[in-house]
């Protein structure tokens, strides 16, 4: 396993620079179509990227990514594959658990643990249980996850704490969204072309910058991340307001 240099603390965040990175991880398939290879192949490969990314991100001092590994339609997929992205998990919490918790990585799961095996929910556990007081960046992993079913989720969790239909606000549901633990994604990436939200985070990103680019997840790099933040940074965030007041002055 090569050592990683990854700062334990999060690197200053540079202007321009989003504080929380969402991502669909797009394309795996296609890239190992490409090379007459198997699906799973891309997304073995699509794995190595996400490992590489978290330290690109961390570097350039982003403080959360988040990224969609598993929709609640990709069991639509067939078996082999399902099973090779079940099996990746295992893989992936083994081969690299270590490292991120030694990089003081902070790793969360979100999404519907109870349709997935025993298994990949003990190897999910470990990996937030041994990261959980770690100081550097958060890595949110989507793991059968709907957006939809997010929303809902968090209606029930409220429902079932006692709270009543008149104390329900946008507030209260955020406090219960599966990622209540992070500030709302700054810059939202989808890799792979596609241009639509696959029922990702559909609450979270009522704000988020949008970017997307043709490239396929298991060819993303640092480089690619900078393009994607030089696209933010050049985007004006109005979040509904007018910024510029001397627009709404009469000529002299
Ligand atoms: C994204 O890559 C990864 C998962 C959905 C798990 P795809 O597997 O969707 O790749 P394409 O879109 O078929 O190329
Ligand atoms: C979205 O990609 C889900 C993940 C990246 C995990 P899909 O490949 O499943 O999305 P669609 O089917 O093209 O909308
Ligand atoms: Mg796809």
């Amino acid at each position: 396993m090569a050592a990683s240099t990854a700062p334990t603390t999060p690197a200053a965040r540079g202007p321009g620079v989003p504080r929380h990175v969402a991502i669909v991880m797009d394309g795996n398939g296609r890239w190992a179509r490409r090379r007459f290879m198997p699906r799973v192949f891309g997304h073995k490969f699509g794995m190595e990227t996400v490992v590489r990314v978290i330290d690109d991100c961390a570097r350039r001092g982003i403080e959360y990514l988040t990224v969609y590994a598993f929709s609640s339609e990709n069991w639509k997929r067939p078996d082999e594959e399902v099973s090779g992205l079940m099996n990746l998990v295992l893989v992936g919490v083994s081969k690299y658990l270590t490292r991120l918790a030694k990089d003081g990585v902070r790793i969360k799961v979100m999404g519907d643990r109870s349709a997935v095996s025993e298994k990949v929910r003990q190897a999910w556990n470990e990996a937030e249980e041994l990261t959980k007081n770690n100081p550097g960046l958060t890595l949110t992993v989507a793991f059968n996850y709907g957006g939809r079913w997010d929303i809902v989720q968090a209606c029930k969790r409220a429902l079932a704490e006692g709270v009543l239909a008149e104390e329900l606000s946008e507030e209260v549901l955020s406090r219960h969204m599966a990622l209540a633990h992070a500030p709302d994604p700054d810059l939202f990436i989808r890799t792979g072309g596609e241009v639509r939200v696959s029922n990702f985070l559909l609450w979270q990103l009522a704000y988020s910058e949008m970017y997307f680019t043709e490239c396929l997840w298991p060819d993303f790099d640092a480089a690619e991340l900078d393009k994607a933040i030089a696209a933010y940074s050049g985007r004006e965030r109005r979040f509904g307001a007018v910024l510029d007041k001397a627009a709404d002055k009469a000529p002299a």
